[in-house]
Parts: C-alpha cells; sequence; structure tokens
C-alpha cells in the first residue's frame, strides 16, 4: 500500500473538488480524507515496524478517522471516558483501548471501569491517589503508570506535558508507586510519558533523552514486575508552513529505538496529530474585503470557533484561495480574520493571496488535527460540518449544527 508524499498541502488538494464540497455542503466545512490517514498509519508502521502503535483520539474523533485507524490495527489512546466510549463505540478492541487518566473526574472513573468489566482496557494512572480511586472501585483490569520524566518538548509552551507537574508521576517515586500498585494486587503491564506536542527536528534530544530516562525508570521497574510496555508519547509534529520540511520519521525511529536500547518491554507510541493533520482541510467563504490603513482584512466565515488554534497558539495553518481564476488576480497581503468578536479571531496575519472576493471560497491547510475537535459554540455560533472525501466521493460525517442546536440543552426557564 501507498504511504504517500511526506506531507500534504493545502494546494496538493483538488481545488475544483473542494469548490464543489464547498457548495454542496455550504461552509464552513471540514473536509477530511481518509485515505490520506491510512498513508499517515502506514508510513508510521514503516518507521516503528514493531511498536504498539496507539492514535491520540483527541486530534479527531470524528466517525471515519477513528475507522480508519482501527482498520489500519492501530489501538485508540484516550483522555477521557467520552473518548474511550467514542473508541469502543467506534469498533475497537477494548484491549486496543487506553485510558490516558489526567486528574480524572469520579464520574469518568465510575464509567471506564464499568467498562472495563466487559472490555479489557488499560487504564494509566498519573498521581498516587488515583490508585487508591480505582481501588474503591475494585478496578481489577490492566494497569499503567504515567511517569513526568521531567523533560518536555512541543511547538508551543502550552503543549509542553513531559516537565509540567500537572502530568504523571515523579520519575524517581515511579519505582515506589510501582511496587505498591503490584502489592495491592493490580495488574502492572507498563510505563507511559509523553514530553508534549508538535516536536519537531529540533526537539529530536529532548525526544531521545525522553526515551532514555522511560529506559532506566523501566529497568528499576523491572526489579518490581515485569512490563509488557514502555510508552514514549505522540508528539510527532507535522509542517504547517509551506517552507517547513516534514519531520524525517525514520530519524525519530532510529533515535527511539538507540535510546530505548535492550529494555526489556514493547515500545509504544501514540501520536495524534500525525495520523490527521494533514488528511483535513477547512474550506470558509469569504464575506468582507476591507481595505484599512494598514492591511486588507479578509473576513471569512470560519474563526476561533470553528479552528480555535492561531488564535491559542499563534499557529500557521497556510491558506490557499479556491477561485477558479485565482491565478490570473494580483496577490496581495492580508489579514484572514473570522466572525467572532475578540481581537484574537484571526485565523492568518500577513498572508500572500490573490486578491480575494466576497464569496470566494478558501482553503485552510492541514486543520485535520486539533480542528473540529476543539470547535466551539462561543458567540452562538453552530459548529461545522464535516465531510469525508476520499478523491472521490464525499460522504456528511457530522452535521452542521443549526441555530436550534445552541438551546437543545436548556431546560424551559421562564413561561
Ligand atoms: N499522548 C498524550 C498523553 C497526549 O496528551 C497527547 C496530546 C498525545 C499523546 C498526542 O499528541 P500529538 O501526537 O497529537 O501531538 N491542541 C494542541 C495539541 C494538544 C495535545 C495534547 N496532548 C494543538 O492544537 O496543537
Amino acid at each position: 500500500m501507498s504511504t504517500g508524499p511526506a506531507v500534504r498541502r493545502p494546494s496538493d488538494w483538488d481545488a475544483e473538488r473542494l469548490r464543489g464540497l464547498a457548495a454542496e455542503f455550504d461552509t464552513p466545512l471540514y473536509v477530511l480524507d481518509p485515505d490520506r490517514v491510512r498513508e499517515n498509519a502506514r508510513r508510521l508502521r514503516d518507521a516503528f515496524p514493531d511498536a504498539d502503535i496507539s492514535y491520540a483520539v483527541k486530534a479527531n474523533t470524528t466517525r471515519p478517522v477513528l475507522e480508519t485507524v482501527r482498520d489500519a490495527g492501530v489501538g485508540a489512546e484516550c483522555a477521557s471516558a467520552g473518548e474511550v466510549q467514542r473508541a469502543l463505540d467506534a469498533g475497537f478492541a477494548g484491549a486496543d483501548v487506553r485510558y490516558t487518566a489526567v486528574n480524572p473526574p469520579a464520574r469518568d472513573l465510575d464509567h471506564v471501569v464499568s467498562l472495563s468489566r466487559e472490555h479489557d482496557l488499560v487504564v494509566t494512572v498519573g498521581a498516587a491517589d488515583t490508585l487508591d480511586q480505582l481501588a474503591e472501585r475494585d478496578y481489577d483490569g490492566r494497569l499503567c503508570i504515567r511517569a513526568n520524566p521531567g523533560v518536555g518538548a512541543g511547538h508551543h509552551e502550552k503543549v509542553s506535558t513531559g516537565a509540567a507537574p500537572k502530568f504523571g508521576v515523579p520519575a524517581d517515586r515511579v519505582p515506589a508507586l510501582a511496587e505498591r500498585a503490584v502489592d495491592r494486587g493490580f495488574d502492572l503491564v507498563g510505563l507511559h510519558a509523553h514530553a508534549g506536542s508538535g516536536i519537531s527536528g529540533d526537539d529530536l534530544d529532548a525526544h531521545r533523552e525522553l526515551v532514555v530516562r522511560m529506559a532506566d525508570i523501566a529497568e528499576r521497574v523491572a526489579d518490581v514486575t515485569s512490563l509488557d510496555f514502555v510508552n514514549v508519547g505522540g508528539g510527532f509534529g507535522v509542517p504547517y508552513r509551506p517552507d517547513e520540511s516534514p519531520l524525517d520519521l525514520d530519524a525519530v525511529a532510529d533515535a527511539t529505538r538507540a535510546a530505548f536500547g535492550d529494555t526489556d518491554a514493547a515500545l509504544g507510541i501514540e501520536p495524534g496529530r500525525y495520523f490527521v493533520a494533514d488528511a483535513g482541510v477547512l474550506l470558509t467563504t469569504v464575506n468582507t474585503v476591507k481595505e484599512t490603513p494598514e492591511t486588507t482584512v479578509v473576513g471569512v466565515d470560519a474563526g476561533m470557533t470553528t479552528l480555535i488554534r492561531p488564535a491559542m497558539y499563534g499557529s500557521y495553518h497556510e491558506t490557499v484561495s479556491l477561485a477558479p481564476d485565482a491565478a490570473d488576480r494580483e496577490e496581495i497581503t492580508a489579514t484572514v480574520a473570522g466572525p467572532i468578536c475578540e481581537t484574537a479571531d484571526v485565523l492568518g496575519e500577513d498572508r500572500a493571496l490573490p486578491a480575494p472576493e466576497p464569496g470566494d471560497r478558501l482553503a485552510v491547510g492541514t486543520a485535520g488535527a486539533y480542528g473540529y475537535e476543539m470547535s466551539s459554540q462561543y458567540n452562538s455560533r453552530p459548529r461545522p460540518a464535516v465531510v469525508a472525501y476520499d478523491g472521490s466521493d464525499a460522504r456528511l460525517a457530522t452535521r452542521r449544527e443549526r441555530l436550534a442546536d445552541l438551546t437543545r440543552l436548556e431546560e424551559q426557564w421562564s413561561e
């Protein structure tokens, strides 16, 4: 099976087909290509042939994505009871589902423990008292301990987790907690850590260091019990800017294997973004074009409620015009802004675009990861629709919310 190019840029999508999808399904619209998800899964498998690979479903839980990664033989890493439920509903075998409990609400533990009676899940704890709470619920399934290895990385400080005290048990306390877990009868099968999200070639040293530290903890825990796996997390970055080159996955895999050494457990990885980021584009329509002394403001119908990454992390998403005559238009420099009443609601600044006109469609690239997933109804904006598009056929995966959906959960208040 083909692994396709190392990255798919927004201009690699068929502009005419995208215009057709925008006309058929309206905008803002997320378009996801399951074939590209499959290629990304294949590329990961080729680079890490022996690893236990999971997909961090938080990157995109829409059904075509979940089913595609499931069919690719990949497990599901879940951050909440809701994600565990959705992974199981999408047909992941319970044995392939991992729940990484970050400061877990009691309701999540109740739900996951009840699911564990029927499904052989793995629950990963990142704090000693989560262990007590699992014991209170008579959890007797597989257990994993998340370590805080003290080394983080990522595209932004807000997504660097490896050294953040919120995540995981401080590395030097893991062996004692492992001993306690085993003494209490838990079936301890693995260790886990995650450096952060959006690791680039520059972060390779941090990644290597994390793996070295995990291998070291694993060796110490091996005195207590034998482990099935040591999961070193996800975080593999993708290029968002046109001049950024793709991550050298083989180099990451080589560094990982070398650092893992002869650790007597399977190596686990759990990327999210890498599976889906370039398998998605966001289509949007130009509402207004306004000349100002500073710049031309191109107002579009997608904003921070549709794709929050630029507002939240200052992330760059390459944006291209889908206008049929784009090549004939004069190029201008523009700010692409959304319809939300917030200054942060800007999708891109200083963007070179063929002079946009109201009604034009634009494609915002590399929007398959943490796009729809982080969308909201702020400003009472219904969430967009999602279609799965395999290069020829398109099928609605998630319908567009309507105004009525905004108040769907409200109780009758005054007469
Ligand atoms: N494993 C754990 C425990 C995680 O917390 C995460 C992401 C992953 C795996 C997957 O990381 P990935 O391979 O997707 O980088 N909203 C941010 C990213 C937040 C990631 C949170 N955790 C963004 O849009 O960049």
